[in-house]
């Protein structure tokens, strides 16, 4: 999401976060989950029809008479199903995709089923500017977002002092501008985490973070309130940035397929062309 939609102020605030240092994350706790795995897509992979949807998914796009919302909606379904066939080692045609159905739970959150059985992992999707990515994992939460300029107004008013400090001791640019998109999707991911989404205050979740390790992730964690530390990790994939956070600490994501095509993708707004 470009920029959040619900305000602080606007929304019921939990208890005061403890403001902390935004620095270098250590990361010295023994990983207790299991490795997430990820995967991306760009909407040129979309099939043609709607063969590789359930009937309920069918329906639901169907209903969206906006192209923008409708193309996203069934990007994160590509995304998802792809990840799951390659799990479930089912083949990527349209006909097998249809067997995955990724539905929502009443609160957003992704609940998907193969062959009508729940999946029994936890799923995640995300997509920003025609790319998607889907990670599966244990108690998991994931965004992307394009690394762009983000406004002083949009620091002051989403972010708390310590994540402020955080972007604004960077020199102007695009290291600012990483910065910014880091604490902004790291609120994201944990927000799903929590599946409060932007219900939730966005500084009532207080983000720190470390630089990128030789694989190419950052440590990052999520200060919750008084709720849990969430931990996460995060990286620059070309002109996109992923953060993926999780309930307990985990080794970095690790790829679903070689693909890697987020790396050099090009940011597409198909839609403008065709808002209906
Ligand atoms: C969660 C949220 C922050 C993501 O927004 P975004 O950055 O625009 O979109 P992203 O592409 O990164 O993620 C969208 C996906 O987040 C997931 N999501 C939505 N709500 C979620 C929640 N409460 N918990 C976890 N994941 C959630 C969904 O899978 C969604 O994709 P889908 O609807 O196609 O399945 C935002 O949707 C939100 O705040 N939602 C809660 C408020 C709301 O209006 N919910 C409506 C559902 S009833």
């Amino acid at each position: 999401m470009p920029f959040g939609p619900v305000g602080p102020g606007r929304m019921p605030v939990p208890p005061a976060v403890r403001v902390v240092s935004a620095g270098t994350v250590s990361r010295t706790a023994k990983p207790d989950g299991p490795t997430a795995r990820w995967v991306a897509r760009g909407e040129v992979s979309l099939p043609p029809g709607t063969g590789w949807l359930t009937p309920a998914e069918r329906a639901r796009a169907g209903a969206m008479p906006f192209t923008k919302r409708r193309g996203e909606f069934l990007l994160r379904r590509l995304v998802a199903k792809h990840a799951v066939a390659i799990i479930t080692g089912r083949s990527l045609e349209p006909s097998a995709l249809s067997t995955v159905e990724v539905a929502n739970a009443p609160d957003g959150a992704p609940e998907v089923r193969v062959d009508g059985v729940p999946f029994g992992r936890d799923v995640s999707v995300t997509d920003r500017a025609g790319w998607a990515v889907c990670v599966v994992g244990t108690g998991v939460g994931c965004d992307l977002e394009l690394v762009e300029p983000r406004s002083a107004g949009f620091v002051d008013t989403f972010l708390t002092a310590a994540e402020r400090r955080f972007v604004t001791g960077r020199p102007g640019g695009e290291q600012r501008d990483v910065a910014a998109n880091l604490v902004w999707s790291a609120k994201e991911s944990g927000l799903k985490v929590l599946r409060t989404g932007l219900r939730r205050d966005t500084r009532d979740v207080e983000v720190s973070a470390g630089p990128p390790g030789p694989a190419g992730w950052g440590t990052l964690r999520v200060r919750t309130g008084a709720g849990p530390v969430l931990p996460g990790w995060w990286r620059r994939e070309g002109r996109f940035l992923l953060t993926v956070v999780t309930a307990a600490s985990q080794p970095p994501p690790q790829p679903l397929d070689r693909r890697g095509p987020l790396a050099t993708a090009t940011p597409r707004h198909s839609w403008l062309t065709r808002p209906r």
